[in-house]
């Protein structure tokens, strides 16, 4: 039995505690989320990276000769493009699949195609074709480039054409009719209906997903990609943003094979991850790089510190971030905000200083950006790291650190990023970690947690550890579960909350429950104990979360852990039941009035005979000593 009486009213519940990871890792951003379907768009892959260097992804149609060139390129930070010269008068150019397996066209959907071309000496018609498997047409349209032009300088053509048929692993090709030469860049082509329809948009079935989850914060943009490997690599905000011709595409740190190579074209950048912040509600929690490389992290460790003159960039770039976001016109970041669009300021609560980095060299250099930020902008609550608590000694040191600065005039740091990714045992043992956590100073966002698996035994490991972070949310103020996407096709971590590929999306078992809870979020505790033997005769019963929220019900969280079978005295399901399943396992979701019920369902359609295994209950019961049998 689980007694509430007379307990009293218990700490109020953080109303940020459950949001979103996102890293550019597993192709989340690039032929992820971002909805751009060309690979390789601005030919600046490279040899050692990538399988035929700046031509990867592109294959020549017909008798034709493609160079890459790099003088005369559109701009510094997009120097490279092609030439591409037809020897004979048939059609004859460039063909790109997308994104490994191809790219997925819809029956009458419209899709955007856009290109940079040098004219040279052609003068006819550019064919831009979409391609099924079998080579068959499904769409096409024509950009005219018969007239002479006396300019020699790079022209932006565009192009909207309607697919005929759907297609699984279809791919684009561009060319020129008759015999000629033209240079040519930034081969883009988007679906029209991304997220809001917006040009340069997101792949909106997967900002669907992300919609239902309803996040109170998104932590962007990593990860290790934040830190780089070397740090010449290291993400770099202000690379990410204006006009996407001119975004400095940088090697992803999750490199891929020299087959599937892995670039940030920066497609999505800062402005995207604010906006789409903005979009779905949530607080943005941006991180910058600290001055150290990704494993340049303590004694002994290898990779690239910053000395002092070349870390007060990285801390001029944290600042500027913050104009970026709250600056009026008058600002030079402000400025460049508002002239992508957004007069408002972007929400800017929120700063996170290095990833996974702690020891003497991490807290030396985070010293500094305090020192500048709290100068400026006092009120922003800055995220320090402790690392994987795993990491044992360092992690103590990185918490004696934090705590020895509890008396300084300026506050040392708002929050303490915690990562951890441990079986799902790990998670069941340690429901009650952050009970006796020190309360009184930092409190903890835990940036990035995940049991070992896309199982049901680990999603509802992570639903019985919920339900302490939950009850401590006074000292867990935000919490993510990571990484947030994975392709199927490619990834170079798992598990992953939601998998996706080029035309489908479906949410893990995790995700289920991350939906569950984050749509669950109660005001304040109320305080519970359990009666009896084994945890309230609830065999297997690891974790509960009670509160009462200020409308006109009250919520319970259970999650059991048992492999036996599970009953609830109420006849809860119905035959008509709405069971929703993922294409990958034997679980799911069946909601009823509101209420959401996951389950292993061991048939086709659930009934309570089916209900076996371990299980995660949200709902609506009988308020005071709640009995399961
Ligand atoms: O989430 C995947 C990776 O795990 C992140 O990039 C890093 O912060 C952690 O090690």
């Amino acid at each position: 039995q689980i007694e509430i009486n007379g307990l009293g009213r218990g700490i109020d519940v953080s109303d940020t505690l459950y949001g979103l990871f996102f890293e550019d890792i597993n192709f989340a951003a690039d032929g992820g989320l971002y909805a751009e379907m060309v690979k390789n768009r601005s030919f600046e892959f490279q040899e050692q990276y990538a399988e035929n260097g700046a031509l990867h992804g592109y294959e020549a149609v017909g008798d034709v000769e493609l160079e890459i060139m790099n003088e005369g390129g559109l701009n510094k930070n997009n120097s490279q493009y092609i030439k591409i010269n037809n020897n004979t008068d048939s059609k004859g150019g460039i063909t790109n699949k997308g994104f490994l397996e191809g790219m997925f066209f819809q029956k009458n959907a419209k899709y955007d195609f856009s290109v940079y071309i040098k004219r040279k000496d052609y003068f006819g018609l550019l064919t831009i074709e979409l391609l099924d498997e079998a080579n068959q047409v499904v769409a096409d349209g024509k950009i005219d480039l018969s007239q002479k032009t006396e300019s020699a300088d790079w022209e932006k053509y565009t192009l909207s054409i309607t697919a005929k048929q759907d297609t699984e692993k279809g791919r684009l090709s561009l060319l020129l009719n008759s015999s000629g030469t033209i240079d040519i860049d930034m081969v883009s082509l988007f679906p029209q209906n991304t997220y809001k329809n917006r040009k340069n948009g997101l792949r909106a079935d997967l900002v669907a997903m992300l919609e239902e989850l309803n996040p109170s914060f998104i932590r962007f943009p990593g990860g290790c990609i934040v830190e780089g490997n070397p740090l010449s690599t290291a993400y770099k905000w202000k690379d990410t943003i204006g006009d996407i011709s001119e975004r400095k595409q940088n090697l992803n740190l999750w490199i891929g094979t020299k087959e599937n190579p892995y670039y940030q074209t920066y497609g999505l950048g800062f402005y995207e991850y604010f906006q789409l912040c903005e979009d779905l509600g949530a607080k943005p929690v941006p991180v910058v790089n600290c001055g150290m490389s990704c494993q340049a992290r303590a004694n002994g460790q290898t990779g690239t510190l910053t000395t002092d003159e070349e870390l007060e960039e990285y801390i001029q770039d944290a600042l500027d971030l913050i104009e970026f976001c709250r600056g009026d016109g008058t600002t030079e970041w402000g400025a460049k905000r508002i002239e992508m669009g957004h007069e408002q300021p972007f929400d800017m609560e929120y700063l996170g200083i290095g990833n996974e980095q702690w020891g003497e060299e991490y807290f030396k250099r985070y010293t500094q950006f305090v020192k500048a930020i709290r100068e400026k902008y006092p009120d922003i609550q800055l995220i320090t790291t402790s690392g994987p608590a795993s990491d044992g000694d360092l992690y103590e040191y990185a918490w004696n650190c934090i705590n020895s600065h509890n008396n300084d005039e300026m506050k040392f740091a708002n929050l303490v990023d915690e990562h951890y990714y441990n079986e799902p045992e790990w998670f069941l043992q340690h429901v009650f970690r952050y009970d006796t956590y020190e309360r009184e100073n930092t409190d903890v966002f835990l940036g990035e947690y995940a049991a070992k698996s896309n199982t049901l035994k680990a999603a509802v490991a992570e639903a019985a550890y919920m339900t302490g972070l939950e009850r401590n949310s006074d000292v867990v103020k935000l919490a993510a579960y990571a990484p947030l996407f994975g392709n199927t096709l490619s990834s170079q971590w798992k598990p992953d909350m939601i998998w996706f590929n080029q035309s489908s999306v479906f949410g893990s078992a995790n995700y289920y429950v991350q939906k569950m809870f984050m749509n669950n979020v109660g005001d304040y505790i109320v305080p519970s104990v359990l009666a009896g033997e084994n945890m309230g005769g609830i065999s297997g019963y690891i974790g509960l979360g009670t509160w009462k929220t200020s409308a006109a019900y009250d919520d319970i969280k259970v999650v059991n852990n048992d492999t036996g079978q599970v009953l609830y005295e109420t006849d809860f399901l119905k035959k008509d039941s709405q069971w929703k399943t993922s294409s990958q396992g034997n679980w799911g979701i069946v909601e009823e009035d509101g209420e959401s019920f996951f389950v292993q369902k061991n048939d086709a359609y659930p009934t309570n005979e089916d209900i076996m295994g371990s299980a995660v209950y949200i709902g609506t019961p009988e308020w005071k000593n709640y009995t399961f049998t």
